[in-house]
């Protein structure tokens, strides 16, 4: 049976994903509740068509900090593709250590292990002409992604490391590979409350064996994974200081309120995602579809304010257009794509959509 929906690849996934993987990938914060909320939210907002327009052409392209892509949907930061395709060849496992800097700075960019995943998402972006988000817990180098997509629109998300000079030499780096945009995550000074993981014995932030998300029969694939700490000090007053090192503009991920909306105009930052991280970190806050009228009142059409989360219908980019967003961006969905075929996985979720969202277009 061909897969038709957004839903569809998901209960693919679902199928073919080990347990603790699937419940990686697809798990929330606590409850669930805003994880969930992301995606009913979007369900209780209604079109209201308008008929006998000249809708024989349309066009989906825009622009996103200037430069043009060929649809609103883009693709969300998201660390550790590697679990949903893994490619035993590129795994390797290196070791890191605190005190030694070289091996901090190599971790810092290029976390364990080294796969291809999110080299095949890059691909599939570039071929549909859409921006791709690079995590800062990505599972390939910045070097592959680069050689791997060199045309391709390319952001880059940092997670701030406490050490300010790894911070400056990954921005420079970043910056001389042609990347865009530093989108700067802002809800995630501490990792939300997954109880998942903790079923599952899966830390990320130790150094822990993933026994069970490698395949059984090719061994052990991917046997440690791990992030870099994360700076819970940053505040308002630090946005100058990246200002002061980089060139490229700054995007505010995770922006839910008006009153953080107005302090990143204040501050200069270049964009905002409203998100909540896919209800992954605080649990209780509001749906992102709901956050996001709030958002674009505050910040007056000063900057440009984006949405990630629930996001899985053409209708559902309709919805964030028509509030105000100049783009959406896909997170679980792309994971879905990759678990299914790879790069054609993530081609063929974005060209659904990308239909989707034309019969969407046309039909209001
Ligand atoms: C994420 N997300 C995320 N965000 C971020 O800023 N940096 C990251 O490294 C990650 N990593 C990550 C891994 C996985 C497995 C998931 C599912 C999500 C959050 C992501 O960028 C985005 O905000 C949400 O995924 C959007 O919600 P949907 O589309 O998944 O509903």
């Amino acid at each position: 049976m061909p897969l038709v929906c957004l839903t569809d690849f998901e209960a693919h996934a679902r199928e073919q994903l080990s347990k603790s993987t699937w419940d990686f990938i697809e798990g929330g914060a606590d409850d669930c509740l805003t994880r969930d909320d992301n995606i009913a939210a979007f369900k209780k907002i209604r079109l209201r068509p308008r008929y006998l327009k000249d809708v024989s052409k349309v066009d989906m392209r825009t622009t996103i900090q200037g430069e043009e892509i060929s649809t609103p949907i883009c693709i969300a930061p998201m660390g550790f593709h590697c679990l949903a395709w893994p490619d035993g060849e590129m795994s390797t496992a290196r070791g890191y250590t605190e005190e030694d800097p070289d091996n901090l700075i190599k971790h810092f960019r290029t976390p364990l292990p080294s796969n291809l995943s999110c080299v095949l998402c890059f691909a599939a972006a570039q071929a549909a002409g859409i921006c791709y988000i690079t995590s800062t817990y990505a599972s390939c180098s910045l070097e592959d992604i680069v050689a791997t997509a060199p045309g391709g629109l390319r952001w880059f998300q940092l997670y701030v490391h406490p050490n300010r000079q790894l911070n400056k030499q990954l921005i420079q780096k970043v910056e001389s590979l042609g990347f865009k945009a530093l989108v700067i995550t802002v809800d995630a000074p501490k990792i939300g409350n997954r109880r998942h993981n903790i079923t599952n014995q899966v830390n990320l932030m130790k150094n822990l064996l993933l026994k069970d998300l490698g395949s059984p029969e090719k061994g052990n694939l991917m046997p440690y994974l791990q992030m870099s700490p994360i700076d819970s000090s940053i505040c308002w007053d630090d946005l100058s200081w990246f200002q002061s090192i980089t060139r490229l503009p700054i995007i505010l991920k995770g922006i839910l309120t008006k009153e953080d909306a107005e302090l990143a105009v204040k501050h200069n930052v270049h964009g905002i995602i409203v998100s909540n991280h896919g209800g992954r970190q605080l649990d209780e806050v509001p749906a992102s579809i709901d956050a996001l009228t709030e958002v674009v009142a505050a910040v007056k059409g000063k900057i440009e304010v984006y949405l990630d989360g629930g996001v899985r219908t053409g209708n559902d980019v309709l919805k964030a257009l028509a509030l105000g967003a100049k783009c959406v961006f896909l997170g679980r969905p792309i994971l879905w794509g990759l678990a299914y075929k790879g790069e054609h996985g993530v081609e063929e979720v974005l060209n659904i959509l990308k239909n989707e969202f034309h019969t969407s277009m046309t039909l209001t």
